[in-house]
């Protein structure tokens, strides 16, 4: 049987954005046939939003294929309200997706195109129970950062020693059963969940399920670099020895079509509407002289935090390009209306607001000289692929362990953590833009140099990819 893989992601934009460019490489590879496994309520907002049929159309051993995620059609999908997606999934999802693998199912053996391996999330543990019962090889991409991966494997010795939960008086207590991580990580750059006042048993077992069966699958995607986490890398490798560390995926695809005779512009795989004057509003800006402010596609804030960043970038005095996503302000439908008029007027002579950004061509354009973040994963890796300092805000699950990895081991910016105070955001945008400068743009301009050459010929990251790229044509026999 020809190499069919079948992509999987958890139906969320990070997830979604990842496996599709995995599902691109795997395309280029030229014998793999593809199939990609979306819901159908994202799916309608992908194709709303981007010409992502039209870009695979290229491909003829790709399709797409849609699964209910079990949820009402006006459910909003958002970080605050996981669970019900995972719930859903298990409810619905599961049965669906069974009668796909099974008894003549589309995706089936005795289908016309059998599938002959699997990659999806953690999180969606149903489908490790399906192809375990029909016996096909499963490998897990990881999509959040391996570095709070890491943590997720120390959890029962972080457990036993009483590290976790967390309680507000010990953040600054340093964390001393992750190992690598002693000599810099603390409490507070655990993952949020970790926090007494979040915790539930039901978390810490979800979370171990997620990564219960990393080491009873045939691999482990991981989006990054041998340089940026060789040591976390390491630490995984030991529990699950298949590891294809392949990342930044982002810039892998990008490279891999820069080779391609008629290279095609690389695909949108947003859910959200991209405003392109953005672009534009940069072109005609100074050097390094922006600050691009966005908190990812999950993550909200509240009306007086935003009033605070508002506040903060307005007094910092350097210009800014700011993603404020409908539905991230907490609980607030209306708030433009209660904006006091001087940072309307402030923002209008320095700022541009979007509410969604062509985030990879923003980090790439020369405009752009800092990036504050809530770091999560992808936006990470794209600030680093950029050589763009991040000053990091992280809200929760793997962030927070980032902005740590950030400021303090690759050096490449500033972690503001757990605050959110105008007078200490205006500080802070300050020092990365202008007084500290000069500490983070040589480390992170040799940081995009690694990265840029790890999914270059003959860099680990391409590596690696050949080598899982070998593996899914060995199982098909
Ligand atoms: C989620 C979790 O929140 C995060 O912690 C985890 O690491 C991955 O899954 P998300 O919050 O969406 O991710 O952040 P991120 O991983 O940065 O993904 C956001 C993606 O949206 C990025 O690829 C970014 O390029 C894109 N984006 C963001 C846009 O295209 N336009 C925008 O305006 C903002």
């Amino acid at each position: 049987m020809d190499p069919h893989v079948l992509i999987f992601p958890l139906p969320l934009q990070s997830p979604i954005k990842s496996m599709l460019k995995l599902a691109e490489l795997l395309c280029l590879a030229g014998d793999i046939a593809v199939t990609f496994l979306n819901t159908d309520q994202l799916h309608r907002r992908l194709l709303s939003c981007t010409n992502i049929h039209s870009h695979f159309s290229k491909y003829p051993q790709f399709r797409f294929e849609t699964i209910s995620d079990g949820l009402a059609e006006d459910n909003p999908r958002t970080a605050d309200r996981f669970m019900e997606l995972i719930d859903g999934m298990e409810a619905v999802t599961k049965p669906l997706f069974r009668e796909m693998m099974v008894n003549g199912g589309c995706l089936s053996s005795s289908s016309e195109k059998p599938v002959t391996c699997i990659i999806t999330d953690g999180p969606m543990s149903f489908v490790f129970a399906v192809t375990e019962e029909v016996g096909i090889p499963l490998i897990y991409f990881d999509t959040i950062s391996p570095s709070a991966l890491w943590t997720y494997f120390c959890f029962p010795k972080l457990i036993d020693a009483c590290e976790i939960p967390i309680t507000g008086h010990d953040l600054d207590a340093p964390v001393k059963n992750v190992p690598g991580m002693e000599g810099f990580l603390r409490r507070r750059d655990l993952p949020s969940f970790c926090r007494a006042e979040h915790l539930k048993d039901s978390d810490i077992q979800f979370y171990l399920n997620a990564i219960l069966f990393f080491p009873r699958s045939q691999g482990l995607v991981l989006n990054t670099f041998e340089e940026l986490d060789g040591s976390v890398i390491s630490g995984l490798r030991s529990f699950c020895p298949n590891l294809y560390p392949i990342g930044p995926i982002h810039a892998h695809l990008k490279n891999k079509l820069a080779s391609q005779v008629t290279p095609p512009p690389t695909a949108s795989s947003s859910l959200w509407k991209e405003d392109w004057n953005c672009i534009e509003w940069l072109d005609v800006q100074s050097p390094k002289s922006v600050i691009y402010v966005s908190i990812g596609s999950q993550a909200v804030m509240t009306k007086d935090q935003l009033l605070e960043f508002w506040h903060g970038l307005v007094n910092s005095g350097h210009r800014f390009l700011w993603v404020i996503r409908s539905n991230s302000i907490a609980g607030e439908n209306s708030w433009e209306g209660r904006i006091p008029n001087e940072l309307l007027e402030a923002t209008k002579m320095r700022g541009c607001l979007v509410t969604w950004a062509p985030q990879e061509e923003v980090l790439a354009h020369p405009s752009v000289g800092g990036f504050l973040t809530h770091n999560g994963w992808n936006s990470t890796l794209e600030s680093v692929v950029e050589g763009v300092p991040m000053l990091c805000w992280p809200c929760f699950l793997d962030q927070q362990v980032t902005s740590r990895f950030v400021s303090e081991v690759w050096k490449l910016g500033i972690d503001m953590k757990d605050t959110c105070d105008r007078a200490v955001i205006e500080t802070m945008i300050r020092n990365l833009m202008g007084v500290r400068r000069d500490e983070f743009v040589e480390s992170a301009k040799q940081m995009a140099k690694l990265a840029r050459e790890s999914v270059s010929e003959g860099g680990s990251s391409s590596t690696n990819l050949n080598s899982l790229i070998e593996y899914i044509r060995l199982v098909r026999l």
